[in-house]
């Protein structure tokens, strides 16, 4: 999970990482009252949205007045920047800046390490500044037993920070790490670090990634989760315990086991060649395939506008097909008249025969059965087309 710049903001905080004080806003009054507490003479205004360059896209912005932190909320609320819709502003205090640096950790997947990235060259994006002065980016790996304070000496080292500024941002280095061991994160960066004129450190930026996998670890972080920007049928699955991914198609699939679902969605994506169709999700429903799992998975899918037909794959195994088909007759029964659309089911497996004469005798309008995955796959591909 990606945060927004306030919420790594609020975890640099908490671990002592020096930022200036700010508040969220998503009115033009919130951002007002916003600038009078901050009691600053000047404030910046900073678009809230999970993607980079929100500088150059006008996103931050300069306010030295409540007019002008009102005048700047009221451009940048609702702005487009990339794709992502302005909701939010942070109203932040305003640094004064004497230089500026980049400082990255990351989780280096290729070469299972943890690795830090570095340069005194700061304020530009970082894939240009690799593209174009790679020797000014120190990459320093992280030995497994953590960063201590000589591995932090070495980064501010490889980075031609000179002794003074080292000495600074070393502990800077130190408290970055504690967030990003602390909070399981897999990216934490900084754009920029900046030396004020005093040479005080500050982190201007932040942007971090939280590992959804050690979620279970971290309660405090569920807050975290931005409800708007979820797609609302993913928070249903989620909700549900089904493990759903939408994509932009027009056949939704259930499977499962996760294997079969990947290679149903690969069939059905060559079957759709054909009628200019492609699979609309991704939908695992696990081992116990119940009544009522199927219903959650049915729901989750059918009621997707842009789902025109569903394709239902199902390998019986501990669960058998028999029991399958009971679900899926189940389910249709819970979802009554909300079951509109077109289902192709496959049975193989444990039980095939039964199942199959279930199906055959429930004679459910909108149900068709297939012997193979590839016919199924051609016929839901087919119906979507209609
Ligand atoms: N609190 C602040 N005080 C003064 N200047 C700031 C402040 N926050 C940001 N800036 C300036 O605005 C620039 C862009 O801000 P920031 O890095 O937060 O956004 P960004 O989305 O990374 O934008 P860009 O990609 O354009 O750099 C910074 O490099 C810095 O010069
Ligand atoms: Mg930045």
């Amino acid at each position: 999970m990606d945060l927004y710049e306030y919420q790594a903001r609020d975890l640099f905080n908490k671990h002592g990482v020096p930022v200036l004080p700010g508040k969220v806003a998503s009115t033009v009054e919130e951002a007002k009252a916003a600038f009078t507490a901050l009691e600053v003479p000047l404030a910046v205004v900073k678009a809230q949205v999970k993607t980079g360059g929100r500088g150059k896209a006008g996103g931050v912005k300069l306010a030295r007045s409540v007019e002008e932190a009102a005048a700047n909320a009221q451009a940048i609320l609702g702005m487009n920047i990339k794709g992502h819709t302005v909701y939010r502003v942070m109203v932040v205090a305003g640094a004064d800046i004497d230089r500026e640096f980049y400082f990255s950790i990351l989780l280096d997947r290729a070469n299972r390490q943890n690795l830090a990235m570095c340069s005194v060259e700061g304020g530009m994006e970082i894939e240009q500044l690799a593209k174009e002065k790679p020797e000014a980016l120190a990459k320093v790996p992280i030995p497994a037993s953590g960063m201590d304070v000589t591995v932090a000496r070495q980064i501010a080292d490889e980075a031609g920070f000179d002794p003074e500024t080292a000495a600074k941002v070393v502990p800077v280095f130190l408290k970055l790490w504690d967030v990003y061991t602390g909070e399981d994160a897999t990216l934490v960066e900084v754009n920029p670090l900046v030396a004020t004129p005093q040479g005080d450190i500050i982190a201007l930026d932040g942007k971090v990634t939280l590992d959804d996998n050690a979620r279970y670890r971290h309660s405090e972080h569920a807050e975290l989760v931005d409800q708007r920007a979820a797609d609302e049928r993913e928070l249903k699955a989620q909700e549900a315990g089904l493990n759903y991914v939408r994509l932009e198609g027009q056949v939704g699939i259930i499977g499962n086991g996760a294997g079969l679902v990947m290679s149903t969605l690969d069939v059905v994506a060559y079957a759709g060649e054909k009628y200019g169709t492609k699979p609309a999700n991704f939908l695992d429903i696990g081992g116990g395939a119940s009544a009522e799992v199927m219903a959650k998975g049915l729901d989750v899918i059918l009621t997707d506008p842009q789902v025109k037909s569903c394709f239902v794959n199902v390998f019986g195994g501990i669960t058998a097909c028999d029991e399958v088909a009971n679900g899926i007759i189940g389910a249709l029964q819970i979802l009554g008249d909300q079951a509109t659309k077109p289902l192709v089911v496959r049975l193989d497996g444990n039980k095939v025969e039964e199942g199959r004469a279930i199906l055959k005798a429930a004679n459910h309008p909108l149900v068709t059965m297939m012997e193979t995955m590839d016919e199924a796959a051609d016929k839901a591909a087919q119906l979507a087309a209609k």
